[in-house]
């Protein structure tokens, strides 16, 4: 078959890890919502649907490959926050761990001379590049706002957001 029994064990857990950081975004979601912060909740319901995204590409790869779908236990996610910075710094070590994960599963691919799941994890491996380095800028804004200043961050989001909606055809909601 295209990939072993240990690439495939590897790449259901990776499923249950892309699901793991999927709700883990949730809980943070609702906390800034809770908190009065929207556009902090936005950001990070949008990162939840990413997640989950990527857990189904995930999915897809091992279903395409014609291997067994076995999704392990999630453990439920941090869901109490003492400040915006420590709910921003625990995304920020969630994506960093996520990297090593993505880096493990090439290194498991290089081994075993599994070319189509190293081109498959390419994709993987430029994206944590994308979401270690947006999370760390957030964190530092959050960071240099303190927690009186966080109006400043939701307003930067919201521009931010609004350019990302305006520059994909408009309002259409
Ligand atoms: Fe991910
Ligand atoms: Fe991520």
């Amino acid at each position: 078959m295209l990939i072993s029994p240990e690439m495939n064990a590897a790449l259901n857990e990776q499923v249950g890890n892309e699901l793991a950081a999927s709700i883990q975004y949730v809980c943070i979601a609702a906390h800034f919502d809770l908190e009065g912060l929207p556009f902090l909740a936005k950001h990070f319901y949008k990162q939840s649907e990413e997640e989950r995204d990527h857990a189904m590409r995930f999915v897809k790869y091992v279903v395409d490959a014609g291997e067994r779908l076995e999704i392990p236990a999630i453990p439920a996610p941090i869901a109490h926050f003492e400040s915006a910075e420590s709910a921003v710094r625990l995304s920020l070590e969630n994506e960093l761990t996520v990297t090593r994960q993505i880096n493990q599963l090439v290194d498991l691919a290089i081994q075993q001379n599994d070319h189509t799941s190293k081109g498959f994890l390419e994709w993987f491996v430029n994206e944590q590049l994308e979401e270690v380095s947006s999370m760390d800028q957030l964190m530092r804004m959050v960071r240099r706002a303190g927690e009186s200043g966080l109006l400043f961050v939701e307003n930067y989001l919201m521009t931010r957001q609004m350019g990302a909606r305006d520059s994909a055809g408009g309002a259409q909601s």
